[in-house]
C-alpha cells in the first residue's frame, strides 16, 4: 500500500529503532574511545514531545508495528518512562522494547514495565568482572548482572543477552556464557563485531566470526539449526541447544548479512532518519518538525527517505566506507 515504508527492493520497514541519547556510562572498546565522544548538544536532541510525535506518525501513517529504544545508553534519558507511557497509549499500540547495557535496570525495570515496555535486550560480553573492566573500561559488572535479574523479575521477557566476542579478551568465553544463559533462562545472542567503532579500529581479519563462535560452542553443546521459516526478518540465526528448549543466536552481520530481509528504519537522537546502520545519507526530520510541518508532510519525507534505502550494508564491497556516525550515535 501507499502508506508504508517500502523501498525499491520491495522491503517494508515495520520495525523502528529510536536512539534516545548518544551518551553512555560504559566505554566498550569496540564502540568508544576511553575519553568518550563529542556528545550531541541538548538543543540538537529531539525533545520527549518530538519523539512521541514522530513515533505517533510512524505507527498511524507508516505501518510501524515495533519500536525499540536504543542509545548510547537509553536508560540515561531522564524522560524514558514518560516516553514509554505515552507510546503505549498510541493507537495502534506498537510492541516496545529496549536495548541497554543493563546498568540502571535494577532501579528502573519495574517502572518501565508498568509504563508499558514489553521486553529488553541487555549487553553482556563476559562473566568475569576483571575482563568486563578491561572491555568496558568501567567496573560495573555487578550492576549489569543485577540489572539482568531485575529485568526478568519485572517481566520484561523474553530477556535477550547480547555478547560481542573480542580476540584475546573474551573469545574463549562463548560456552561459559551459554551455560550461564541457559541456567538463568536468558536468550543469548553472539554478535559479530561490526565496523561502527568511533576509533575506526575494526579489522575484518581480527574479528571473531559466526563460524568461530559455532565451533567454540560445539565443544560443549549440541546445536541444531532452528530453520529459516522461524527466522523471518530477525537478525539472529538460532540454534536449539542440546535439543532445546533453549536457543542460542548468532547475529552475523559481517559474514552472513541479512540485508535482504531487513525490516528496519532508524531515528537518531537528533532526529535524522537512517535507512541502515551503514547508510551514508541521513534525512532530517527534526528540521521539518521544527519548521511546523504537518504530520502528512513528515510522513512523506520519511517514506521518500526509505525509498532510497540501499540493497545492503556493502561490507564486502571494496569501496565500503564506514559511516561517520559511530554505533553509539546510531543506536545499534
Ligand atoms: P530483537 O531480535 O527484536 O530482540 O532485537 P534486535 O536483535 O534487532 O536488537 P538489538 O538492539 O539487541 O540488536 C542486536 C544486534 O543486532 C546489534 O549489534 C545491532 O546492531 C544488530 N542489528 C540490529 N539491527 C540491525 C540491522 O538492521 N542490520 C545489522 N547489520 N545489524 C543489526
Ligand atoms: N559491533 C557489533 N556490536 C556492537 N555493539 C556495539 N558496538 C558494536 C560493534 N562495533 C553491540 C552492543 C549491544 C548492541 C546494540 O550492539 O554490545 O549489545
Ligand atoms: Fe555504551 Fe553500548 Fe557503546 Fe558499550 S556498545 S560503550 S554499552 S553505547
Amino acid at each position: 500500500g501507499a502508506h508504508v515504508l517500502i523501498d525499491t527492493y520491495g522491503r517494508v520497514a515495520t520495525d523502528l529503532r529510536v536512539s534516545l541519547t548518544d551518551r553512555c556510562n560504559l566505554r566498550c572498546t569496540y564502540c568508544m574511545p576511553e575519553e568518550g565522544l563529542q556528545w550531541l548538544a541538548k538543543p540538537d536532541l529531539l525533545t520527549d514531545d518530538e519523539i512521541v510525535r514522530l513515533i505517533d506518525i510512524a505507527v498511524t501513517s507508516l505501518g510501524i508495528e515495533e519500536v525499540r529504544f536504543t542509545g548510547g545508553e537509553p536508560l540515561l534519558r531522564p524522560g524514558l518512562a514518560g516516553i514509554v507511557e505515552r507510546v503505549a497509549a498510541l493507537e495502534p499500540r506498537p510492541q516496545m522494547s529496549l536495548t541497554t547495557n543493563g546498568i540502571g535496570l535494577k532501579r528502573t525495570a519495574a517502572a518501565l514495565k508498568a509504563a508499558g515496555l514489553d521486553r529488553v535486550n541487555v549487553s553482556l560480553d563476559t562473566l568475569r568482572p576483571e575482563v568486563f573492566k578491561t572491555l568496558t573500561r568501567r567496573d560495573r559488572h555487578k550492576d549489569v548482572i543485577e540489572g539482568l535479574y531485575a529485568a526478568r523479575d519485572a517481566g520484561l521477557t523474553p530477556v535477550k543477552v547480547n555478547s560481542v566476542l573480542m580476540p584475546g579478551l573474551n573469545d574463549d568465553e562463548a560456552p561459559e556464557l551459554l551455560a550461564w544463559a541457559v541456567e538463568h533462562d536468558y536468550e543469548l545472542r553472539f554478535i559479530e563485531q561490526m565496523p561502527l567503532d568511533a576509533q575506526h579500529g575494526w579489522k575484518r581479519d581480527g574479528m571473531i566470526t559466526a563460524g568461530d563462535i559455532l565451533t567454540s560452542l560445539r565443544t560443549r553443546f549440541e546445536l541444531t539449526a532452528e530453520g529459516e521459516e522461524k527466522r523471518g526478518s530477525a537478525p539472529a540465526e538460532r540454534w536449539l541447544v542440546d535439543g532445546g528448549p533453549h536457543v542460542v543466536g548468532v547475529i552475523a552481520s559481517v559474514t552472513r548479512p541479512f540485508c535482504a530481509a531487513c525490516d528496519r528504519t532508524r531515528l537518531t537522537a537528533d532526529g535524522q532518519v537512517r535507512t541502515c546502520l551503514f547508510a551514508q545519507e541521513e534525512t532530517d526530520l527534526r528540521a521539518a518538525l521544527r519548521s511546523g510541518a504537518p504530520d502528512e508532510e513528515i510522513a512523506r519525507i520519511w517514506r521518500l527517505a526509505m525509498w532510497g534505502k540501499k540493497a545492503g550494508a556493502g561490507l564486502d564491497d571494496p569501496t565500503f566506507v564506514q559511516p561517520d556516525r559511530p554505533m553509539s550515535a546510531i543506536g545499534g
